[in-house]
């Protein structure tokens, strides 16, 4: 039975982008003042750390703050890096953890499940929810991308209590179909649906009933032509979108979508 209580979510992933503040803080306002009206969904907007404390100033009930990464611990001799806290103090409540950009050497230093592990141990006693982002690099015929996705939940989840469930979100994002993979393709929202079954059953045997709370989103070129599809057929509490949230009109719109779905 549906959980009227649940809220779906929607998340944006702006990424490395836009390129100034005040260019930051015009998309979030436009989101910010076309969505005043929604109740039922929670969205949530990741954007660069160094634009939070301004936005975080933007008054507006709806949007919640998220980082799109964070580090281990406090403080300390890290160069470079960003402690939940820190984040958290700017106004952010949320963090995405383990994005496939992060996971991938070239750019993002290629973060392994164990690393991230530690960051989301952090995150959470700083007070921030976790978006886990997971996800296989593609589809092979023997279906081996399931126990690429159930290890890296299990790695990244290891340690975690159940006291903690409230507080993690499971964004599943198969990289194939995310929007800066060269030759990406569309993942359709039955592909969604089985993973998101298979998601559940891991949560489910590690978490018991306490992993039901455990939100799933799906992320992959979320547009706002496929949205619905994708939230009444793909088995998951929201969508993680990345390209469409760059823009206030496409991110807005999904963000209604889900709204309107959300009998
Ligand atoms: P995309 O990004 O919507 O541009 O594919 C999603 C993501 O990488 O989080």
């Amino acid at each position: 039975m549906k959980d009227k209580s649940r809220k779906r979510i929607i998340i944006g992933n702006w990424k490395m982008n836009p390129s100034t503040l005040k260019d930051a803080e015009k998309l979030f306002k436009n989101v910010a003042k076309t969505i005043s009206r929604i109740k039922k969904t929670e969205v949530v907007v990741c954007a660069p750390s160094v634009y939070l404390e301004r936005l975080a100033k933007v008054r507006t009930s709806k949007i919640k703050l998220g980082a799109q990464n964070s580090f281990f611990g406090d403080v300390g001799p890290f160069t470079g890096e960003v402690s939940p806290e820190m984040l958290y103090n700017l106004g952010a409540r949320f963090v995405i953890l383990g994005h496939s950009e992060r996971r991938n050497p070239p750019v993002g230093g290629g973060e392994t499940n164990a690393l991230i592990n530690k960051k989301i141990k952090s995150a959470l006693l700083g007070g921030l929810v976790t978006i886990l982002c997971v996800g296989e690099e593609d589809r092979d015929e023997n279906h081996g991308y399931f126990n690429i996705v159930k290890t890296q939940i299990e790695e990244c989840l290891s340690g975690i209590s159940r006291n903690s469930t409230s507080k993690i979100i499971i964004a599943y994002e198969p990289v194939w179909a995310i929007s800066s993979t060269t030759n990406r393709r569309d993942a359709t929202s039955a592909d969604c649906m089985e993973m998101s079954i298979f998601i559940r059953k891991i949560l489910s045997d590690k978490f018991g009933s306490d992993g039901s709370r455990i939100k799933i989103v799906y992320g992959g070129s979320v547009n706002e032509r496929d949205a619905l599809d994708f939230l009444q057929n793909g088995g998951v509490d929201g969508l993680l979108s990345g390209r469409a949230s760059l823009s206030a009109t496409k991110f807005t719109e999904i963000i209604k979508i889900c709204e309107a779905s959300n009998k």
